[in-house]
């Protein structure tokens, strides 16, 4: 699973085989240039969300529930509908542990898959009191294994887990019938994601330590961009070829 953001993004990563896209409300830090998740709206999801699907043929397509639009069961089905009928996408996210629960069995009642998140949950930064590693004590492991545990019972059909230890991670992999995907949790996950941005290396602002890029898209911008301005201020930009006469 990757995120993506856009139609042209879209298109590649189903081109290249990814078979989960994921409309993160990560939308806001990476595209929107805010410092945290809380501000993007489900306006916005929706409008990034339906241009994904657009460039999409082959993948899931599956939308974040942005803060404060699954605060309880009625409200999230409610958005939840808006994101499925407004985008094309197929199905939605949901950060929290435990508590997110009943909001997910409301959703899957009514014939909605959901994929759960637990761990780091970007939405509760403030509570969290920062972005680091999930799991390290026996009584963080224990509750993150309890609600691993009932969002599957509550319909999840795969769960992300971000930023967890990784042998925590393996367990709960091993212990559930449905997939986990990591991110940040080591390789003993189902499957993994990332955000594209970090994938590709196009980023302003410094990336999560467990990204690897594979590539330096920022320099190749920055470089074709830079070549462009000092043809332009010289004057060398080539003249389009003229048809040849006889
Ligand atoms: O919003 C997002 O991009 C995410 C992934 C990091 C899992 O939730």
């Amino acid at each position: 699973m990757l995120t993506a953001y856009d139609y042209v993004t879209a298109a590649l990563l189903d081109q290249a085989g990814v078979d989960i896209i994921l409309v993160g409300d990560s939308l806001a830090n990476v595209v929107l240039g805010y410092e945290t998740t809380l501000p993007v709206s489900l306006d916005d999801m929706i409008r990034h969300a339906a241009a994904v699907y657009r460039g999409t043929s082959r993948a899931l397509v599956v939308c974040d529930l942005p803060f404060g639009t699954a605060t309880d069961p009625d409200t999230a089905l409610r958005n939840a509908i808006d994101i499925l009928q407004q985008t094309g996408c197929q199905a939605v996210k949901i950060e929290g542990g435990a508590s997110a629960a009943p909001i997910i069995a409301r959703l899957v009642e009514q014939g909605i898959p959901v994929m759960g998140h637990i761990g780091l949950t970007p939405q509760a930064v403030h509570q969290l009191g920062g972005y680091y590693r999930h799991g390290k004590s026996d009584h963080a492991a224990d509750r993150l294994i309890a609600a691993a545990r009932q969002l599957q019972e509550a319909g999840a059909f795969a769960i992300v887990l971000e930023f967890i230890v990784p042998e925590l991670a393996a367990e709960i992999t091993r212990i559930l019938d449905i997939p986990t995907i990591g991110i940040g949790s080591g390789p003993d996950c189902a499957g993994q994601v990332l955000v594209i941005n970090d994938l590709i290396g196009l980023n302003v602002r410094p990336v999560p330590s467990f990204a690897k890029p594979k590539a330096d898209i920022a320099a190749i911008i920055r470089q074709a961009v830079g070549e462009y301005v000092t043809e332009v201020k010289a004057h060398t930009v080539s003249k389009p070829k003229e048809p040849e006469v006889g």
